[in-house]
């Protein structure tokens, strides 16, 4: 068997054959609890256990690293498996039938890709054997036999049509295209090898499948690196390079070293921390850090010891501690990165300074306090400003205190004085994730209207007086709204339960999460009903319209421009009018 057609039916077989308890059993110790089970969790290092499981939902949630879903989602983590070949396995687990595609009928494209990118990787890994450019280059930059094998390194040759001439036949030209091997002429229309005479480092995403190629050129080519083009697949803000290599590690030291390049990945390797992860040339992402939150606690910058490495380093440190991570900084010498450091200074020397390693965030308060010599209460409050700003994104609390009373102490200034902004505190709030000390009473308004909305024994407001999913501000809750609507609008008109959100949310893994959460989590909605909750939303929702119409008008008269006053008055008008229920008798 070798391309499964997965069809809805068979995602319905496969969640109704399996047994999440069963499942999960098989990962971990679970006792029961109640009606629910409970264990160490599969995903993360722990000594007591977070990580619950619900068979009346089907749903498991671990308190302690956030990780949650359905049965499919948890093979899928777990495996390293991508949904359709979860799909697959389940579906032989549990006894369902496959249907393999006919002979002649194209299976889904991603298969296609993933094919035809295999296909480029040994092609590339065979030519790195009989190039003796590649080799050498290798061996110069002291990266053993061993390495290349584990980051399946590969050479693609000069010229413009090796890789087209040894895949074109057996490979649909088309595949060859999506999969961002083979690029287009603008001028005749001919195909050619995108990647030429560079040093080829296979990509994968999170679930271990190969996605795509990063390559260095070994030429004098302007563009040291070059990516795969984004594709279906490959989108460089969500993947780390080297992470599929490094997952067990940071799940099993709870820390990961974030590094600025391919060859820093290799070179910490070959320095003995196989645990270095890169972006891929960009800065680093929400969506890099959640996924390093997923594995790890800890994250240690290990960039470029220069300008633009400090300046990397500090545009990184709030998006990960916004992930709720706890930052160090490895302290390259000025010049160097870790692969360079490790030929200069030797294999100790780079465990050392990653050993080393400071805390970025108390780093960054130094370096904002001005020297006493120049001391003036305007500066001293700048500092106070920024330092607070960077201190509102610590998401331990005792942590955050402890920086504060010590930043406070060195500045010069009350405490109270490091405790602001709000609006700082706001913008992290709203980008949290859960904590293993979460409690239901953090719980903001957008999450305990949809816990009311997904209880099963909720009074759902009909589905005209549902408002619309803008009313919700924080993405993810946003995405499971949205989710909940289109199945209860456009399905059987009965409200959909959490377990058929999850599924419907698929491929959001953050979503997914977070609404395993909610469905799990004990807590105390409060009194209020779905309606009120969700009038609240739509209230704000509003309310923030309004003070953007303000923002309008005021420019428009400062401009003079009399129609669009008018018609921003106008506007207005009609807002206000729905924002006071109590001149409806309405709630929306
Ligand atoms: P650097 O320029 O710091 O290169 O780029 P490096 O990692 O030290 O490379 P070596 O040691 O000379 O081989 C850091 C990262 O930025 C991205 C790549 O991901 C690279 O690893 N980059 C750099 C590009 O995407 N394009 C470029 O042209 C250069
Ligand atoms: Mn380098």
């Amino acid at each position: 068997m070798n391309s499964t057609h997965i069809t809805p039916e068979l995602v319905q077989a496969v969640r109704d054959a399996s047994d999440i308890v069963d499942v999960a059993g098989g990962m971990t110790r679970l006792t029961r609890k109640g009606k629910r089970y409970e264990g160490l969790c599969p995903f993360h290092k722990e000594k007591t256990p977070s990580f619950s499981v619900d068979p009346d939902q089907g749903l498991f949630y671990c308190f302690g690293c956030g990780a949650g879903g359905d049965t499919i989602k948890l093979f899928m983590e777990h495996a390293g498996d991508d949904f359709p070949a979860a799909i697959e396995a389940l579906a032989q687990r549990y006894g369902i039938p496959l249907p393999t595609s006919q002979t002649g009928q194209r299976a889904a494209p991603t298969k296609h890709l993933t094919a035809a990118l295999e296909a480029a990787a040994i092609f590339f890994q065979e030519r790195l054997e009989t190039s003796n450019l590649a080799r050498s280059y290798l061996d110069q930059r002291k990266i053993t036999p061993e390495l290349r094998q584990i980051y399946g390194l590969g050479y693609a040759p000069e010229g413009w049509d090796n890789l087209l001439r040894a895949l074109g036949s057996r490979l649909p030209l088309d595949d060859l295209i999506a999969a961002g091997l083979v690029g287009r002429s603008q001028k005749s229309g001919e195909p050619y090898d995108r990647f030429r005479q560079r040093l080829m480092f296979p990509i994968h995403n999170p679930a271990g499948r190969l996605v795509g190629f990063g390559g260095r050129t070994l030429a004098d080519d302007r563009a040291k690196y070059v990516n795969t083009s984004e594709t279906e697949q490959f989108h460089k803000g969500s993947l780390l390079y080297g992470f599929h290599q490094a997952k067990r590690a940071l799940r099993d030291n709870g820390k990961a070293v974030l590094v600025e390049g391919f060859f820093d990945v290799l070179g910490a390797a070959a320095s003995g921390v196989d645990w270095a992860v890169a972006g891929m040339g960009t800065a680093l992402t929400e969506d890099q850090a959640r996924l390093l939150a997923r594995y790890s606690d800890e994250i240690i910058l290990a960039y470029d010891g220069d300008a633009a490495g400090e300046k990397a380093c500090r545009r990184a440190l709030p998006i990960l501690l916004a992930a709720g991570l706890a930052v160090r900084r490895a302290l390259f010498p000025s010049g160097h990165d870790p692969d360079s450091w490790r030929l200069e200074a030797g294999n100790e020397a780079v465990q050392e300074l990653i050993a080393n390693a400071e805390d970025a965030v108390w780093l960054e308060i130094q370096r904002q306090i001005p020297p006493a010599s120049e001391r003036t209460p305007v500066l001293q409050a700048r500092a106070a400003g920024t330092i607070a700003e960077l201190l509102g994104g610590v998401r331990n609390e005792v942590a955050r205190e402890a920086y504060q009373r010590r930043a406070a102490e060195h500045l010069g200034v009350p405490e109270g004085a490091l405790r602001g902004p709000r609006g700082a505190r706001l913008y992290f709030k709203s980008i949290e994730q859960p904590t293993e000390n979460s409690r239901p009473d953090v719980r903001t308004e957008e999450e305990k209207a949809l816990v009311l909305l997904m209880q099963e024994d909720a009074e759902t407001p009909h589905p005209n007086e549902l408002p619309p999913s803008e009313v919700f501000f924080d993405p993810e809750c946003r995405n499971i709204y949205a989710a909940f609507c289109d199945l209860y609008i456009g399905g059987n008109r009965q409200a959909p339960t959490g377990a058929e959100v999850i599924a419907k949310l698929s491929d959001e893994g953050n979503a997914i999460d977070r609404a395993a959460r909610l469905l799990l989590e004990e807590s105390d909605s409060g009194e209020e009903g779905v309606s009120d909750t969700l009038g609240k939303l739509l209230h704000r929702w509003r309310k923030q319209h309004q003070a953007e119409l303000m923002r309008q008008i005021r420019q428009a008269q400062q401009q003079g421009d009399d129609e669009l006053l008018t018609q921003l008055l106008e506007e207005k008008k009609a807002l206000s009018r729905t924002l006071h229920p109590s001149m409806t008798g309405k709630v929306w």
